[in-house]
Order: C-alpha cells, then sequence, then structure tokens
C-alpha cells in the first residue's frame, strides 16, 4: 500500500527543465529561450514565467554556462523560487578544470572539443559559453541562493554533476 502511494506520488512530481533543447529530458516541462526546439514553453531562465512554489524538481543540463555569472546566479535564484519547499535541483554543466587541462595537454580534434566547451560550439545566437564550473563555484553559488544538501554525483569526469535541496522551512 506504501509502495502504491508512493509510486503515485512520483507519477505527479511536477518536473522542469531548463534550456531543454533539441534533447529534451523525458518526463519534465521543456522551457527554452529558443522558439525553434520543440520546448513547451518559452522564454527566459533568468525571469521564469512561473508561480513561486510550484516544482518538486528543476533539471538543467548544459545551460547554466550559456549565462554570464550574475545572470546565471539570477537563474539560479528563480529556479529556486520555482521549487517547492524540500524540492530538488540537478544542474549538469562542464567541468571547466578538466576541459582546461585538456586544452593544454592534447591536440587536433581533443583541443578543438575542449575550446568548444569552454566558450561554445556557437551553432546558433545562444550558443556561447559566458561562464565555467567546477564543483565548488557551482556549489558555492547553490549555496549563496539558498540551496542545502549539495552533493556532487560521481559519473563523467568532463561534467559538474550536483544535485541539491530547497530547504523544508
Ligand atoms: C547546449 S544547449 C543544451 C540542450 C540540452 N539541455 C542538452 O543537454 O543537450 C543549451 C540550451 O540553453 C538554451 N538557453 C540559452 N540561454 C537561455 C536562456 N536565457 N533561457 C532559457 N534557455 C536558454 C539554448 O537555447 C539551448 O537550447
Amino acid at each position: 500500500m506504501l509502495g502504491l502511494r508512493k509510486k503515485n506520488r512520483i507519477r505527479e512530481a511536477k518536473k522542469l527543465e531548463i534550456g531543454s533543447g533539441s534533447k529534451p529530458k523525458k518526463g519534465y516541462i521543456h522551457f527554452d529561450v529558443r522558439s525553434n526546439v520543440k520546448a513547451d514553453i518559452i522564454g527566459d531562465a533568468r525571469q521564469l514565467p512561473f508561480e513561486n512554489l510550484e516544482y518538486d524538481e528543476v533539471y538543467s543540463r548544459f545551460f547554466l554556462e550559456h549565462l554570464p555569472r550574475n545572470d546565471a546566479k539570477k537563474a539560479l535564484s528563480e529556479m529556486y523560487r520555482v521549487l517547492k519547499l524540500d524540492g530538488t535541483i540537478e544542474l549538469i554543466v562542464p567541468n571547466i578544470a578538466y576541459f582546461c587541462k585538456l586544452f593544454i595537454e592534447e591536440k587536433g580534434q581533443k583541443k578543438e572539443w575542449a575550446l568548444n566547451k569552454l566558450y561554445g560550439f556557437e551553432n546558433y545566437p545562444e550558443d556561447h559559453h559566458y561562464f565555467g564550473y567546477d564543483y565548488d563555484v557551482l556549489a558555492k553559488y547553490l549555496h549563496e541562493v539558498g540551496f542545502i544538501d549539495i552533493i556532487g554525483v560521481k559519473d563523467q569526469e568532463q561534467y559538474t554533476h550536483i544535485k541539491a535541496k530547497k530547504p523544508k522551512l
């Protein structure tokens, strides 16, 4: 019985993906600034068109680095605002330390890949990277905005993958 109730709660969770682009994550409401990608809602993450405390989860992959530092902090504050109490944020960004090292140590295609990950691929007007993160930098910004229980997900070394919570009260 308890298992069934838990399953229902998971099914009903309201989940938002910011900067979903052309690889939207299944099960999320997709939000992006570009009108030519299949987002559910078009807008700017620096001013989210949602009520306070609306979402159980906010997810964002390879988006935050597309904003200058102060704008990224604004977007993080917006993600915090629209999350419910005890809601979860999950962020994935390129790990700047990994790509700096790759740039210094490699040649050819890998060096070019490092440049693309540091500065953006420039495939469309918003495809610039204005800032870089490792775990410490991103965790600090999340902490400043008010997030708690900040943990690094250890998966791929080239990416900084972090989960955190909005406090219950
Ligand atoms: C590199 S793509 C990532 C797409 C997808 N999340 C992925 O993992 O492949 C970055 C996305 O962020 C979006 N974006 C850039 N600036 C934005 C903003 N201010 N507000 C909302 N989305 C933005 C871009 O349009 C783009 O679709």
